[in-house]
């Protein structure tokens, strides 16, 4: 059955946002729900997958069946997804990750100046999750999102080559979809195949992402 399929492989997850710290109490963050990374761990687990869901900070319940490693930051997310990668069948990227962390956070709350009217906060690079997975030699078959506002198609399949994934799920922000919202659209991509998955409530379409998935895999296993 289609049950079967999925009975025993294992599953990564990022889902959320990351926070970053600038002192003890104030943080980058962004507008990421978890919601699409929920709703595919959720789903997986359903059939029958293992699943491991690292989420960033968000107010969802785990769904059942399901393994949670809580972290905050990208450099948390990042080491738990480096201890875990080598162990699953399949990583899927839902996380919201931020582009850069704060150089140096203070351990102390930063004080405002009554003299100084321009803050200046230096960021460095965090490490791109998915592409670092990837490059590995050991790699699960990878799968990362991309959000985007214009030109969905085009960056997504740049995207998709850039980190090296095998499938890249796009969509578009913004119009009532993606971040904040209940519903989503996706178009589906790999090397061979583009498949556009109608907007529809996020686990209904988790379950749609999932049979694709479960096709590029019997595919790639010949
Ligand atoms: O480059 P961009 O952030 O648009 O790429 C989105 C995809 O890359 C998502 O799958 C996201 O989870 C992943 N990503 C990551 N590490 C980063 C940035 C993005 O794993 N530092």
């Amino acid at each position: 059955s289609h049950q079967q399929t999925w009975l025993g492989k294992k599953v990564l997850i990022t889902a959320g946002p990351t926070f970053e710290d600038l002192d003890p109490v104030r943080f980058i963050g962004n507008r990421s729900s978890g919601q699409m990374g929920f709703a595919i761990a959720a789903a997986a687990a359903q059939k029958g997958a293992e699943v491991t869901l690292i989420a960033g900070p968000v107010n969802l319940d785990t769904p059942t069946g399901v393994t949670r490693i809580n972290v905050r930051s990208a450099m948390q997310m990042f080491s738990q997804v480096q201890a875990h990668y080598a162990s699953v069948d399949i990583m899927i990227g839902a996380a919201a990750v931020a582009d850069y962390r704060l150089a140096q956070p203070s351990s102390h709350k930063i004080k405002k100046q009554p003299n100084q009217d321009e803050l200046t906060l230096t960021l460095i690079k965090n490490p791109d999750i998915i592409a670092w997975v990837a490059q590995q030699v050991d790699k699960p078959y990878v799968v990362g999102f991309a959000a985007e506002t214009q030109q969905l198609a085009d960056y997504a399949r740049q995207k998709r080559l850039q980190k090296g994934l095998d499938m890249i799920c796009a969509n578009q922000v913004g119009d009532g979809q993606g971040f904040e919202v209940d519903e989503n659209a996706l178009l589906v991509m790999t090397a061979t195949d583009e498949v556009a998955l109608p907007k529809q409530a996020k686990y209904s379409l988790a379950v749609a992402l999932l049979a694709q998935l479960r096709k590029q895999l019997d595919i790639t296993k010949g």
